[in-house]
């Protein structure tokens, strides 16, 4: 083409490049848009008279619609997109001059037909919405095949529910387009004109089909937008549904507790206490040595001493000391009776609670705390540890921490244990937070902050 233009006046001659020849040309040549140009070009067809300026202005039309929609539907959001085929649809019964365009879809097994989105000028049957099968099962089976169906044109002898159509509703002429995703018929685009007959040239067809393609994928990316969201919204149901169903289990686990703590306090030791009074009974009456009285005194001791664990163990179970003298007076007798007992020693530093503490936050802590002792006495090898219950701002700070062997936090999550996994689930109940800092050889600390307000959502 040419490349030095030679401007002589507004209705230039143009230079070819080599030099050879000069031709006048229709158009200006200043330095205008490319878009500007391309009108004039076509302006300046029409005006010469030339036969192939209509389908030239046509043609452009369709190129600038199909680029529009191309580029409108690449960024379009899942709920825009139905509204976005409608108002496409629309476009392009405009452009081309027909009378209806639709959408439909066959369903996953191709068994049904459906039009999905339609648009048609006024005055002109909307497309049907009923099973396309049903209605004209030969041009549905041509296209779940593949094939373009120009009604009536293509339509076999036997057709005769689609010839019916056309003659009661007065389609001249139909094509459709059948649209493929990865090698399947998934539907097709349709163009119909009614009363007259306006032919759609077969150049245009791949434009046409682009077309559809463009509206299928966007339908395909909508479906899979709301598969995702779907899923997402069953896994926060399961989510919400374990969570509700760990708080009930841990809620059963503490009236279970709490019975059986019953049980030990008001039967067992009420048992071994009459069973020591007996023993002291039998005591008295052997000869004042020999080797009777000296297995009964060991009786009676370990009677005492089994009394004593089973009030203990009853006071782990439930810790009706956290109701009756709160959580600071709960935790140092929990860490006061460890030390007691040679389990371990530990260090215990309390403040003084602004306030009486949500009852929930307050079993969490003392909970917490019992598992972490209970770990620090089991798995650090140590046997120290430090137990601190600090108010910070709005929150509860809870702190249990021992020098001893240490763990990696990270691969606590594959063994069978369920002491920290529950105190996490715990700490979640109550909108709290809990750290665990861990590392092998350099001990260990749980810190949980809880909320001192009880959140009313909780
Ligand atoms: N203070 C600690 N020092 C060293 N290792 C610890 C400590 N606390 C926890 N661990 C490690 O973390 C693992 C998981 O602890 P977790 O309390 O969840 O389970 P568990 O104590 O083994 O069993 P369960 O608590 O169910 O009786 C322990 O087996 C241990 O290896
Ligand atoms: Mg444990």
């Amino acid at each position: 083409m040419t490349d030095a233009r030679t401007k002589k006046s507004q209705t230039a001659e143009v230079t070819d490049s080599n030099g050879d020849g000069v031709f006048p040309c229709p158009l200006p040549t200043s330095g205008r848009p490319v878009r500007s140009l391309d009108q004039d070009l076509r302006q300046g067809l029409a005006k010469a008279g030339c036969p192939l300026a209509p389908s030239v202005e046509e043609r452009v039309q369709f190129e600038t619609l199909l680029s529009e929609l191309s580029s409108r539907f690449v960024n379009l959001t899942a709920n825009e997109v139905d509204s976005q085929i409608e108002a496409g649809l629309r476009r392009i019964v405009e452009c081309l001059g027909i009378d209806r365009s639709g959408f439909g879809e066959l369903s996953a097994n191709g068994r049904q037909f459906f039009v999905t989105h339609s648009y048609q000028v006024p005055g002109v049957p909307p497309a049907p919405r009923q099973d396309l099968f049903s209605l004209f099962p030969i041009y549905s089976e041509m296209i779940r095949q593949g094939k373009v169906v120009r009604v009536p044109d293509d339509l076999p002898a036997e057709a005769t529910a689609e010839r019916e159509y056309c003659r009661r509703v007065g389609l001249k002429f139909n094509l459709t387009i059948p649209l493929t995703l990865m090698g399947s018929v998934v539907g097709g685009i349709g163009f119909a004109s009614f009363g007259s007959r306006r032919e759609l040239p077969d150049e245009l067809l791949p434009r046409l089909r682009l077309l559809g393609d463009v509206f299928s994928n966007a339908l395909a990316r909508k479906r899979a937008d709301e598969a995702l969201r779907d899923r997402e919204q069953m896994l926060q149901v399961s989510q919400t549904q374990l969570r509700d169903l760990a708080a009930r289990l841990l809620h059963a686990q503490e009236q279970e507790r709490r019975r059986i703590a019953r049980e030990m306090h008001d039967d067992w030791t009420q048992r071994l206490a009459v069973l020591g009074i007996d023993v002291a009974r039998l005591e008295r009456q052997l000869a004042p040595s020999g080797a009777a009285l000296e297995l009964i005194e060991t009786i009676r001791k370990e009677l005492v001493s089994l009394s004593e664990d089973v009030h203990g163990l009853s006071r782990q179970l439930h810790p009706a000391i956290l109701d009756d003298l709160g959580l600071v007076e709960a935790l140092r007798s929990e860490c006061a009776s460890l030390s007691r007992r040679g389990v371990l020693r530990v260090e215990y530093v309390s403040q003084l609670l602004p306030h009486p503490i949500p009852h929930d936050a307050a079993l969490c802590a003392y909970r917490i705390a019992q598992e972490s002792l209970r770990n620090v006495a089991r798995h650090s090898g140590g046997r120290e540890a430090a137990v601190s219950l600090l108010v910070d701002a709005d929150e509860l700070l809870l702190r249990i921490q021992d020098w001893g062997a240490g763990f990696d936090p990270r691969t606590v999550h594959h063994g069978p244990g369920l002491g920290l996994s529950s105190m996490a689930e715990r700490v979640k109940l109550v909108q709290g937070k809990l750290a665990v800092r861990s590392a092998p050889g350099e001990g260990t600390t749980i810190e949980v902050r809880l909320p001192l307000v009880e959140n009313p959502s909780a």
